[in-house]
């Protein structure tokens, strides 16, 4: 059969990937989890199945329309007032998806005369809404408040200027200076907003993320809360003052223009936030786990990035050798898998090893063990 120009201009560059080492390919999880974000293990915890299952014979599957439509549910507001309540502010929207709540943020809130400054390795939903908005970008070097400081001063705009960063780095388990970006934004009137993926439900006397644990809550415009990684669920929380939120509802459209999510989830999200705050030991353990990881490895010479969160990335750079070591992994029994660009940047590829409570000191011994094996 002959191949239509379209599927040559495909598979050409299905093929360069290929050659690249970056074809992806999908595979379920096997073995010992070392890569999901299930930090808490609350994803198969028998309150929150329960709960769920509960509300899914209650009120069915599906929410049938927008909320701005027949799909809204006082589910929803409901979840959406407790969550305000955890983080401490005045309210909270729910999203589908953390990836969608950004492009919400972004593209709805900052206008053509707005400057925004983005830190380079922000997560692709972030960089994707940036795009998709009409303000002028500023890139700045990865956590570099000096460089930051100097961009600030010097480029100017006519109406609002913001700066969005992670707290805690998806790929790179490194935190974000908050407390400097606080007291920055403060003294030069920018709008803070803080995504807390992998922050919210680790971190803080009260589990609520990095903007609790730096004490900078009265300083951040808008945190976004995706709920499908320490929360154990899915979907993600906008939370800001009521202002902003009722802006969002108005003007988000990944929001407006999408089905409400299943009403059960919320009845799955109260369950999870309940855990989150009656049970520290959760995240105490998980950070232990993390410090006690991070020091087999440094002692085996192997080379991961600084910090001290649950997310350890082994740096690999060659794009081949990343995916070979983490084929070796799984066929040693350790879920782990390859990350590379352009996730991160070229060079740079790597094993994201993230734990969760599920884990102990044996299986961190046998897989340190294991992983310095194979890369010998
Ligand atoms: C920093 C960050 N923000 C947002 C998202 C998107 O969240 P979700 O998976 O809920 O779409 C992710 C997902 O990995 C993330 O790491």
């Amino acid at each position: 059969m002959e191949l239509s120009k379209l599927q040559q201009r495909i598979c050409q560059e299905l093929s360069d990937l290929e050659k690249s080492g970056l074809r992806r390919r999908l595979y379920p999880p096997t073995g010992i989890d070392l890569s999901s974000n299930d930090y808490l293990a609350l994803s198969s915890h028998p309150f929150i199945k329960q709960r769920m299952a509960e509300a899914v014979l209650k009120s069915g599957c599906g929410a049938t329309a927008s909320r701005l439509l027949r799909g809204e549910r006082t589910e929803f507001s409901q979840i959406e007032k407790l969550f305000a309540t955890f983080k401490g502010t005045k309210s909270s929207l729910y999203f589908g998806s953390g990836y969608s709540a950004n492009i919400g943020v972004l593209t709805s809130l900052l206008h053509a005369d707005d400057l925004v400054f983005s830190d380079q390795f922000n997560h692709a939903s972030l960089i994707d809404g940036l795009r998709l908005s009409s303000a002028k970008k500023v890139i700045f070097p990865h956590c570099n408040l000096k460089a930051l400081k100097e961009l600030l001063e010097k480029e100017n705009c006519s109406g609002q200027k913001f700066l969005v960063t992670e707290s805690l780095f998806s790929m790179d388990g490194d935190q974000a200076p908050l407390k400097e970006y606080a007291e920055l934004c403060q003294a030069t009137n920018t709008a803070l907003i803080v995504d807390e993926a992998h922050a919210v439900g680790v971190y803080g006397k009260h589990g609520t993320g990095l903007i609790e644990a730096t004490g900078t809550a009265n300083s951040v415009f808008l945190s976004i809360n995706p709920a499908g990684k320490a929360l154990g669920v899915c979907g993600a929380f906008v939370a800001g003052p009521d202002w902003a939120i009722d802006y969002l509802i108005q003007f988000a459209r990944p929001f407006i223009f999408s089905t409400a999510p299943p009403p059960s989830i919320a009845a799955a999200l109260e369950a999870s936030l309940s855990i989150i705050t009656s049970e520290e030991k959760r995240r105490q353990q998980l950070l232990e786990l993390a410090i006690y990881l991070r020091e087999l490895l440094i002692l085996s010479d192997i080379p991961i990035l600084p910090g001290n969160s649950q997310i350890i990335p082994v740096i690999l750079g060659d794009n081949g050798r990343a995916t070979t070591v983490a084929l070796a992994l799984q066929q040693a029994g350790f879920d782990v898998r390859a990350i590379r660009p352009p996730t991160v940047p070229v060079g740079t590829s790597r094993l994201r090893i993230s734990l969760n409570i599920n884990l102990d000191q044996t299986a961190l011994r046998q897989f340190t063990k294991t992983l310095k094996r194979i890369m010998d």
